[in-house]
């Protein structure tokens, strides 16, 4: 009954599972008056059940006895997040061509941390080779006796689906020593030897026993509500310090001179390609214990890439950095600012993901783009691919606190890549001013984006260092253009594809603008001249073999993103972007 976001746990439960839209029927069944009443108020549906009962089952088995039903699924009333993908695939395992053979279906999630994997309160399951499972201990199972043998832990999450008279039987059955032991309920099939189907679900929904909990549901609500973002006015911090030009690299030693706090080091996050590049390096100036970590940028950044390099840092050194350095494209500006932030906020960045849900400043942090485009070096927000989302760390702790744009660093750019990082810029600007959300603010930059665009792209007469010089302003004002606007379709599409197939951002941006011509006419007529003015080859057919599985997750991952379509089609986006519309789409490209 403790309220979460003006509701009660329970109701938003019930309403999250009814919303699913994967049941015939959802009912609480609950032996208090009180959570009863509530239930039926909120015009849910409840049924009292009659005794005390040992466990969720037997309360189940109660209420469904004389129910006409195929399947039960027990939702467990304190996890109002329970994801759709979860009870789909908990139902799924009943489609599968074993389905014969199964008498209840849970679900099971990878574990790694010791921590966990050695907690009594965290269940841990093993399996045999066709996921049956074949125990559940508190204790951590298997015992490693042998270090070196790698073996995957997971932990049981509490929800089952039951055939009927799985549940009927179980409800009959005595109590064993092995579950009396353990005090875990399923035990007690595997004990009358019932076959338990697990599946493999990694998402980490927030289950309620504590009060901590329940403020990070209330967090988590908060995030998931558009509500949460002011489009009308924003009151957004920009980068305090900035230094521009040619050589402006060489100035910072002394930028950071005055930073650097006694035995906490400064680390660099510096983009794999320089590994390399001595003359690069050897303008690295570093001190004391002062570390270089290289990244790839292979793959867009992840929330379990910043907790790892963050885990890292906090176990080696015992003060907290004096500063981060991110030197590199989007990625790497992005990943800094992330583990800057993960530094002083305490948990993994995939429970930051939305906005405005950082409690602390980060570490002072400096970025330095070496490729031009993604306006990261000036953006709000750090975008992550997390367990569930593609989202960034939105907040005002964000934006670096210097940045430097030195148009030299992004000499040697490969052909494509400063190509398809640009038009990350260009579409920013064509989304930024073709949408509902524009004002003066973000069209002034915007403007200036644009037409610096198309002097670069679409135009001859610009020196290389011209060229340099004016993609990095085009770069920071298209930026600059979205903080007061908003990106549109090709960003939520583009969304999509790197969620599903780690397309990169630049790349997937192109992929899908190729086909808005619906959307954006004009801009996408200029788009193609400039991808055959450099002779840019852009992927096509990259949705044509995707599994049905992949597309309906690439569908739902560009929906989630409500401001991106709001901006581009107005508030009666859902009735232009349907399913079928977004899959037609994605299947041209
Ligand atoms: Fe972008």
């Amino acid at each position: 009954m403790q309220d979460l976001g003006g509701k009660p746990v329970i109701v938003r439960t019930y309403e999250a599972t009814k919303a699913t839209k994967l049941f015939d029927e959802v009912y609480v069944v609950t032996d208090s008056d009180i959570i009863f009443n509530e239930i039926e108020l909120n015009g849910g549906k409840a049924i009292m059940s009659k005794k005390e009962h040992d466990c969720g089952s037997d309360r189940i088995a109660e209420a469904v006895e004389h129910m006409d039903v195929d399947i039960i699924v027990n939702v467990q009333g304190d996890e109002p997040f329970t994801s759709k993908l979860g009870l789909e695939q908990v139902l799924a395992v009943f489609n599968g061509a074993d389905a014969d053979k199964i008498d209840l279906a849970s679900l099971m999630t990878e574990i790694y941390d010791w921590k966990e994997i050695s907690d009594p309160n965290a269940v841990k399951v093993v399996v045999d080779k066709n996921n049956f499972a074949q125990y559940f201990s508190r204790s951590p199972i298997p015992y490693p006796r042998d270090k070196n043998v790698s073996v995957q832990y997971y932990k049981h999450k509490g929800i089952y689906a039951f055939r009927k008279e799985a549940l009927m039987d179980f409800h009959k059955l005595p109590m064993r020593a092995l579950e009396a032991a353990e005090k875990i309920e399923c035990i007690r099939y595997l004990e009358y030897g019932k076959n338990i189907k697990m599946a493999i679900n990694n998402n980490e929904g927030i289950e309620i026993d504590t009060p901590e909990d329940l403020i990070r549901a209330n967090r988590a609500l908060k995030e998931s509500s558009t509500t949460a973002v002011n489009n009308k006015y924003r009151n957004f911090p920009m980068v305090p310090k900035v230094i521009f030009g040619q050589g402006s690299f060489d100035q910072l030693p002394s930028i950071l001179a005055d930073k650097r706090k006694e035995q906490a080091p400064f680390i660099y996050l510096v983009d794999d390609v320089f590994k390399k590049n001595e003359a690069f390096l050897d303008k690295l100036t570093l001190r004391f214990n002062d570390k270089l970590l290289f990244v790839s940028t292979l793959e867009e950044p992840k929330t379990e890439q910043v907790d790892t390099i963050v885990k890292n840092i906090k176990n080696e050194f015992t003060y907290l950095p004096s500063g981060i350095i991110g030197i590199g494209g989007g990625s790497v500006l992005d990943l800094a600012k992330a583990v800057s932030l993960l530094l002083t906020n305490k948990g993994s960045a995939a429970d930051y993901q939305g906005w405005d849900l950082l409690s602390n400043k980060g570490v002072y942090h400096v970025g330095i783009p070496t490729i031009s485009g993604t306006g990261a070096e000036v953006s709000r927000t750090a975008i992550l691919t997390g367990p569930e989302k593609k989202l960034g760390l939105n907040s005002d702790f964000t934006p670096y606190d210097q940045v430097v744009l030195d148009p030299d660093l992004t000499q040697g750019v490969p052909k494509n890549q400063w190509f398809f990082t640009g038009m990350d810029c260009f579409i920013h600007c064509v989304e930024s001013l073709n949408g509902t959300f524009l004002n003066a603010f973000s069209e002034s930059y915007g403007e200036k984006a644009y037409d610096l665009c198309k002097e670069i792209f679409l135009t001859e007469n610009l020196s290389d260092a011209e060229s340099r010089a004016k993609l990095m302003m085009a770069s920071w004002h298209g930026g600059m253009s979205i903080a007061y606007s908003q990106v549109g379709v090709a960003h939520a599409m583009s969304y999509g594809l790197s969620y599903v197939l780690g397309t990169k951002h630049g790349v997937g941006n192109c992929i899908v603008f190729d086909h808005l011509h619906e959307y954006y006419p004009k801009d996408v007529a200029l788009f193609k001249e400039m991808v055959k003015m450099h002779n840019i080859t852009i992927p096509q057919n990259v949705c044509s073999n995707l599994t049905e599985d992949q597309m309906e997750t690439m569908i739902d991952i560009a929906l989630s993103l409500v401001p991106l379509w709001e901006n581009a089609l107005g508030d009666d986006w859902e009735n232009i972007m349907t399913r079928d519309k977004l899959k037609e789409l994605y299947l041209k490209m």
